[in-house]
């Protein structure tokens, strides 16, 4: 049998390749899993161009406001990293998620797939801070909206150190099933490096050139503040890394993205290190957009290690 998926918000593809698998990441093998991408799109051309220079089959570069349900095969899952933006909540009773602006709200294009398309399962994922979004109001009100659309619905924040990931990243991930019994079957992947994080000196490279170091300005102008502010974020090499973002295009001293301290020096990820922090295989492609652009969709990515276990997990309930 082979479960056939559709991807929105599908970025470079960190959710796709985990749902995939077939792939390799420090000296393991991510099994294939057998499943079928049928329709992938995101409306950022960068994401898009290394998407597209890694998978076979093809994305589209679109809206998905603008995707109709005509436009998507049918399938078997729904995928959704949507963007994590925040919620309106304006004093209702009872309160209702973006009243004012349902179309802004991509969530609901998950919902509005899932009632037309009724697929039978659908994966959603979003930042920690989701949980606490508008007081705690925002997080329920999307779980009543999945339940609405048609589906039992399970949550869980999952941490990628935890399962073999050189980083610590926080995630919500939330299913959903169309089918009680698959509902019940289904329980989220259990940590697997609790105890032995891999630290993240296991991912980083040798001879990195001049470019990637702070200048001595920079340096000095961060530890004049040092003392009153939280900068310099320099990791331990020997614990997994803080949660990278779509910022390292931009990253600086004076902010708090994780930074490297090596020999007296500061130095920001290289691209490629980034993509290894979020456990992206060496035979990656990233080299097709900017170096702005690859840290971008990298940072934005969900870690397909983390993705491949949760599939895992889910590929597990339709075999057994
Ligand atoms: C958290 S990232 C998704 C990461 C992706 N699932 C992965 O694992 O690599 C959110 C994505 O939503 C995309 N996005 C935001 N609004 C969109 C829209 N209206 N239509 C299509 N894509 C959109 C952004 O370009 C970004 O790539």
């Amino acid at each position: 049998m082979t479960l056939n998926v559709t991807s929105f918000f599908c970025g470079c593809g960190g959710m796709d390749l985990g749902i995939q698998g077939n792939f390799n990441y420090l000296k393991n093998f991510y099994k294939k899993h057998p499943t079928k991408i049928v329709y992938a799109a995101d409306f950022d051309s960068y994401a898009t161009t290394i998407y597209n220079n890694n998978f076979s089959h093809k994305c589209e570069t679109k809206d998905v406001r603008k995707v109709s349900d005509k436009d998507i095969p049918a399938h078997d899952i729904l995928l959704g990293g949507f963007p994590c933006q925040s919620f309106s909540i304006v004093a209702q009773n009872p309160p209702r998620l973006g009243i004012k602006d349902e179309k802004g709200q991509l969530f609901f294009e998950m919902c509005r797939i899932l009632q037309t398309k009724k697929p039978r399962f659908f994966i959603a994922e979003n930042v920690k801070g989701l949980l606490s979004a508008n007081k705690k109001k925002a997080f329920p009100l999307i779980i009543k909206h999945f339940e609405e659309s048609g589906y039992f619905v399970k949550w869980k924040l999952l941490n990628s150190a935890d399962f073999g990931v050189p980083q610590k990243r926080e995630r919500v991930f939330i299913l959903g099933f169309k089918n009680e019994k698959d509902y019940q079957k289904f329980s989220f992947p259990e940590a697997i490096t609790k105890e032995n994080h891999v630290p993240l000196k296991t991912v980083l490279q040798d001879n990195i050139i001049e470019k990637y170091y702070f200048s001595d300005r920079a340096v000095e102008g961060m530890k004049r503040v040092q003392h009153k502010m939280n900068k310099g974020r320099s990791q331990n090499i020997e614990l997994p890394c803080n949660t990278i973002s779509a910022h390292l295009s931009k990253v600086s001293l004076n902010s708090t993205d994780p930074v490297l301290l090596e020999d007296g020096k500061y130095r920001r990820f290289t691209p490629r290190e980034a993509a290894n922090i979020q456990s992206f295989p060496d035979d990656f492609h990233l080299e097709s957009v900017s170096e702005n652009r690859q840290y971008r969709a990298i940072g934005n990515a969900v870690p397909p290690v983390l993705m491949w276990h949760v599939s895992n997990s889910l590929m597990d309930i339709i075999t057994t």
